[in-house]
């Protein structure tokens, strides 16, 4: 690999958790030697399936999927494997029992998957509701959200011992009796830091909110109705409260039932973290994102997206990412067996804002909807046949039988696409994240630690370079900015493609999500930004929106409405 093509910041995240050193804290990786040990390590499982395969000739296909940055596997792949903690997953849900004894499992079980990298979603629907008897004491249940405090805090100590912090996601049916104090839980910002949270929506719900009617709320335990609450209002309470800052998101919980392609299994009741996949209780899956600016081709007067070249990267990549579910160390023995059991993996895509703005295409026309939708039924089709082809090698996942893909094709794979938030991972690739738009194209990111980065959009770089633009005075002004919508220095025609985040109307936001979400298996992460002005009836149009154009779930962020923010317009001087 030309190691100048890692960035410096790529270079600094590496260094500080993805290479191995030694217990001075020195390290003993080159990046080259990183992408060697995962190569070799995911390659040598091809000699389980057929013991005359070449895994050299595999593991240098591999190490130069990933060098050429065409494709990355999730941060866990790259930090653990060829390493003796193995673990290379990055999204685990699971169950929380409404006992002392499920609840402590769950805590210590999720203490283990931190320690190795990957993040945990729970649902705490089963949890009885607070007031509620506790027979073993005679006493009162303290709820959900007094639980969530101790997972929180456990999360805390944990602090993933050298690999990454503890990310949770807390799911909360919608009809759950502890919903209002579930809705307030994070309206302090200081608390429950260790969450993303979402209320779990059903259609009902919404059919209520439609019909302005009350709803029931079902005691966990009995199944009985216990009250009811106007679904308006507290539709209105979850807007008021995103608005605010951010939390809780939604999730459309009959939306991702209605997707699981292995019912036999139970339901669905939550996510990992960031939203992008639903995973039945112990179950785990590995993703992995293809760079679609490494999936361009110059013509003569720009670039577009080479399909064929795309094609052969989903096939090694789908390749890739089953050869992952064998080579992982799982956490816990029933993880490995429900894991196995249906073979689930995540391919999606990053750098598509930057691969819209060199092909010239505003990220809010409908030419970059309609390409969204066009790439994406593109990978995830070639996706499933590649799955289909491992099927007839290797054999389908041991669930398919009894899964509702057993009447199409054989599959080795439940599910083969999600679209993750790459936030690693587009550093490391050098490109813009998942599918959002660039956030804003000169920032201060804060990373792991409180280390600050600071960073140009590449593409604009390139741009104001050659139109001989790329000065100190025209730097600053769209640092201080973000956007470059009133950079009068730039042509117009430049302008009205270089678009950020908060020049977007957040409408554009979720025809962009929803049109990738069109053709996923799984989810799609999504942040829809909002100006600091936005109303509160702005962000209830989009999550009305969002729930019309089919998506599965969404996240709102007004502009300011945290402290800290992960990303910063206007820091750099
Ligand atoms: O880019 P990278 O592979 O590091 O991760 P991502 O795409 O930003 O996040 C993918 C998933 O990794 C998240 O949805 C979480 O399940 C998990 N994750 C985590 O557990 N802890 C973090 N600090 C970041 C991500």
């Amino acid at each position: 690999m030309a190691i100048e093509e890692i960035s410096k910041n790529a270079l600094t995240v590496l260094e500080k958790r993805y290479l191995g050193k030694d217990e001075n804290g020195n390290v003993l990786e080159s990046v080259e030697d990183m992408f060697r040990r995962v190569s070799d390590t995911i390659a040598a499982v091809d000699a389980n399936y057929d013991t005359s395969t070449n895994t050299r000739a595999q593991s240098d296909e591999f190490y130069e999927l990933m060098t050429d940055l065409k494709f990355l596997p999730n941060s866990p792949t790259l930090m653990n494997a060829g390493r003796a903690l193995g673990q290379l997953s990055a999204c685990f849900v699971l169950p929380v029992e409404d006992s002392m004894e499920g609840i402590f499992d769950s805590v210590k079980n999720a203490a283990l998957i931190h320690k190795s990298g990957g993040g945990t979603g729970f649902s705490f629907s089963r949890l009885r509701q607070s007031g509620s008897a506790v027979r073993s004491t005679g006493g009162v249940a303290s709820g959900p959200v007094s639980f969530m405090k101790v997972f929180n805090a456990a999360t805390e100590a944990v602090k993933q011992g050298g690999t990454r912090r503890g990310a949770n996601m807390g799911v909360l049916r919608i009809d759950h009796p502890d919903i209002l104090d579930f809705i307030n839980c994070k309206a302090n910002n200081s608390e429950i830091t260790n969450f993303n949270i979402s209320v779990g929506i059903t259609e009902a719900f919404m059919e209520a909110v439609e019909k302005q009617s009350d709803y029931d709320l079902i005691d966990p335990k009995t199944k009985q109705a216990v009250g009811h609450l106007s679904a308006e209002k507290v539709f209105d309470m979850i807007v008021d409260h995103a608005w605010r800052n951010g939390e809780p998101g939604i999730i459309f919980l009959d939306r991702l039932n209605r997707d699981n392609v292995t019912p036999s299994q139970g339901e669905i009741e939550s996510t990992n973290p960031c939203g992008e996949q639903p995973l039945l209780p112990y179950e785990s899956c590995n993703l992995g994102s293809i760079n679609l600016v490494k999936m361009l081709r110059k013509t003569l007067t720009g670039y577009e997206l080479d399909f064929r070249l795309l094609g052969e990267t989903v096939e090694k990549a789908v390749h890739f990412l089953d050869n992952v579910i064998d080579a992982n160390n799982y956490p816990l023995e029933k993880i490995s067996e429900t894991t196995r059991a249906s073979r689930k993996i995540g391919l999606g895509v990053m750098g598509w804002a930057d691969a819209l703005l060199m092909q010239g295409i505003p990220y809010n026309s409908d030419e970059a909807v309609e390409l969204a939708e066009r790439v994406m039924r593109y990978i995830n089709n070639t996706g499933h046949a590649a799955s289909a082809r491992l099927a007839e090698k290797r054999g389908t996942f041991p669930l398919f039988s009894v899964s509702t893909l057993k009447d199409g094709p054989a599959m080795r794979n439940a599910t083969v696409s999600t679209i993750a938030p790459t936030g690693t991972l587009s550093i490391i690739g050098g490109c813009s994240s998942g599918v959002e738009p660039v956030f804003a194209y000169a920032f201060i990111r804060n990373i792991m630690d409180g280390t600050e980065m600071i960073e140009v959009n590449p593409v604009l770089m390139a741009k104001l370079k050659e139109l001989g633009l790329y000065n100190d005075d025209v730097l600053k002004k769209i640092a201080s900015e973000g956007t470059i919508a009133h950079c009068e220095e730039i042509p117009e025609e430049v302008r009205r493609v270089f678009v950020c985040s908060h020049d977007i109307k957040p409408i554009d936001h979720i025809k962009m999500q929803a049109a990738f979400q069109k053709y996923t298996d799984n989810a799609v992460s999504k942040t829809v930004n909002f100006p600091k002005e936005a109303t509160r009836n702005e962000v209830r149009d989009v999550y009305l929106l969002a729930y019309k154009e089919g998506c599965k779930g969404v996240t709102i962020y007004r502009d300011g409405s945290r402290e800290e923010q992960v990303l910063n317009i206007g820091k750099v001087n």
